[in-house]
């Protein structure tokens, strides 16, 4: 028996480029074939897979801790869920490599899955947001982040975690509109030093969001990057967590349902997608699929 280790890229930093694919099912298709075909063909160094509740349930098979992502209507903003069967996260520092990549992949999965969504992602800077601040700080780190993102559980489970993958599209015209003190109170950082604001307002993102101020803690670990399309851009928000918990206790907050106060972030940007995924372990340097019977 091999022992379970996460998908590697969990763990690592953003890479230069990414490739955010996701799949829904094709009606009345039995999707194993197709799964197995990718246990087979996968190479964890350029890729996170994960699966929706609408595989496993297509399966047959329950993943404890999976769920759908959920419609949420905050105070006068909304969190829309846009759930997919799977998730195919591709890693890589050119562009080129990327496409093969994802032609290969797809069609491994064809006759099963249809691709519904595909993006570019991309680093900034050092891993910034575009709107210029850094993101990522407050990440925990090396053995914290495992325990925030990687979950210790029983056969099948152990090694494995949960993202969540939401799509956020800034107006980057209205930001830039916004004076320089209002844009660092709106995120609870100062642009240029990152030093967290103490006298920003409640409403400040990283205030809405503070980890270690949720009970139990909600720390998880933050891989976003940026997108940015002819009249559109903004972050691909990517979170992994040993539980979808934490991600959505920080969620609510921000959507103002604990305290009817809503996250300045919204100021100039909102979600329009919403997704959950399981991110199986690896075993013998394979996904591990026997939670959902593979
Ligand atoms: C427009 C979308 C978003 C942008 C631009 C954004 C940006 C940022 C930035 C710049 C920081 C401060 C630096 C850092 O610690 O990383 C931060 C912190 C954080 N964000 Fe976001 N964020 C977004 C959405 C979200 C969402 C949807 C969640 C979770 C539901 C979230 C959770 C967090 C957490 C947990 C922290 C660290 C807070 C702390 O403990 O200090 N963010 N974010």
């Amino acid at each position: 028996m091999h022992a379970a280790a996460p998908q590697p890229n969990i763990l690592a930093p953003i890479p230069p480029l990414a490739r955010a694919l996701a799949f829904v099912l094709r009606p009345q298709v039995n999707p194993r074939d197709a799964l197995t075909r990718l246990q087979m063909g996968f190479d964890p160094k350029d890729v996170i897979v994960g699966v929706g509740e609408p595989l496993a349930r297509a399966i047959g098979r329950r993943v404890d801790g999976l769920r759908t992502f959920p419609a949420l209507s905050g105070v006068g903003v909304v969190a829309p869920s846009t759930q997919h069967a799977l998730w195919v996260h591709l890693h890589g520092n050119d562009r080129g490599a990327l496409f093969d990549r994802e032609t290969e992949i797809t069609a491994t999965l064809a006759d099963a899955f249809i691709l519904d969504d595909a993006i570019d992602l991309f680093r900034y800077r050092t891993g910034h947001d575009l709107t210029g601040y850094e993101d990522g700080t407050e990440n925990p780190k090396e053995d914290a982040a495992v325990r925030a993102a990687i979950s210790t559980g029983g056969e099948g489970r152990a090694g494995s975690s949960f993202v969540a993958v939401q799509r956020w599209v800034h107006d980057l015209a209205r930001f830039r509109r916004l004076a320089p003190l209002e844009r660092d109170h709106m995120m609870g950082r100062d642009l240029d030093s990152n030093e967290e604001l103490e006298d920003a307002p409640e409403s400040a993102h990283v205030k809405r969001a503070a980890q270690e101020s949720f009970d139990p803690e909600a720390f998880m670990l933050r891989r976003s990057m940026p997108w940015a399309k002819a009249h559109a851009q903004g972050l691909e928000f990517v979170a992994f967590g040993e539980s979808l918990d934490r991600y959505e206790r920080v969620l609510h907050r921000m959507l103002g349902l604990d305290d009817g106060l809503v996250d300045g972030l919204f100021t100039f940007s909102r979600p329009i997608t919403g997704s959950y995924y399981w991110c199986p372990p690896l075993a013998g340097g394979r996904l591990d699929l026997r939670l959902i019977g593979l």
